[in-house]
């Protein structure tokens, strides 16, 4: 029988470890803010934005809201995150992707301030490694539900700047075999099936079957799609893999709640570690 990996249950003992954190911080006269930027009114960026501001109201850190219309500048939205860099009250910062088309989303992300950018998306974050939400979700996942990662071998399907690169580094780190794979590897299932930890994160609904996958080895899903009858899926095709695996996370409920539950940890470290003057 496999373990299903609960991704909500997890991300809700964090949020409540947030909770006692924060209020700590606020009586010790350190109050966690968090800036949400959002440009335009995509609909799947709303959902986002809307709970990462529920989580913030649940943990007890001050989200300052910033909703800003479609036809925003990249000089505006610049104009903006200087400020809020500038300021002198200790916040995080994040500004919801992706952005309107006149917007270089890079030249955003390596404007906000390396200490307030809770999303770990600025070069000195991603070289640092001590942020980037979903990596860091899925570290939490695999180490709360028991899964040993030293010595073991973990594969990466996909190499984006904000999973899969980011992920195998973190796996490196608590002593994984690290192999990545992507849309140019060659004989990719001979090597996925070697995998004793599997993260996949390629964006396609569903890909990866039974073969893919050594018996009893942990599954990661990344992915979250909605397929034709607007149900939730993955890049996992969760019936075919599930009984071939010791653990797995299922979609919605896995990996999903987990990004949002670091975004909000990332928060409260960054204010703590931020100096009171600027
Ligand atoms: N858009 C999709 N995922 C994310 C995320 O983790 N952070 C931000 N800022 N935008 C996103």
């Amino acid at each position: 029988m496999y373990q299903v990996i609960d991704g909500k249950k997890i991300s809700q003992e964090i949020k409540d470890e947030l909770k006692e954190k924060a209020a700590a911080m606020a009586k010790g006269g350190k109050k966690v803010a968090l800036a949400v930027i959002q440009v335009g009114n995509d609909p799947a960026s709303s959902v986002y934005v809307r709970n990462k501001k529920k989580a913030c109201e649940y943990i007890g850190i001050e989200s300052l809201s910033y909703e800003l219309p479609e036809e925003t500048t990249e000089e505006e939205l610049v104009a903006l995150i200087e400020k809020l860099n500038a300021d002198a009250g200790e916040k995080g910062i994040m500004v919801q992707m992706p952005l309107p088309e006149q917007i270089n989303e890079e030249k955003i992300i390596q404007t906000i301030s390396p200490d307030k950018d809770v999303d770990g998306f600025h070069m000195q974050n991603v070289g640092a490694l001590y942020v980037s939400c979903t990596p860091l979700g899925i570290i939490t996942l695999l180490k709360r539900s028991g899964i040993e990662i030293a010595g073991k071998r973990c594969v990466v399907m996909g190499r984006s700047n904000i999973v899969g690169k980011p992920m195998a580094m973190l796996l490196l780190r608590e002593n994984g075999t690290v192999t990545i794979c992507h849309s140019k590897t060659q004989d990719m299932k001979e090597i996925t099936r070697q995998a004793d930890i599997l993260v996949v994160a390629i964006g396609k609904p569903k890909f990866v079957d039974e073969t893919y996958v050594k018996e009893g080895a942990v599954v990661i899903d990344v992915g979250i799609h909605r397929n034709a009858e607007n149900k939730l899926c993955g890049d996992v095709d969760f019936d075919k893999v599930a009984p071939h695996t010791s653990a797995i996370t299922p979609v919605p409920g896995g990996v999903g709640p987990m990004t949002i539950a670091m975004l909000m940890y990332n928060c409260v470290e960054a204010v703590r570690l931020q100096k009171t003057e600027r």
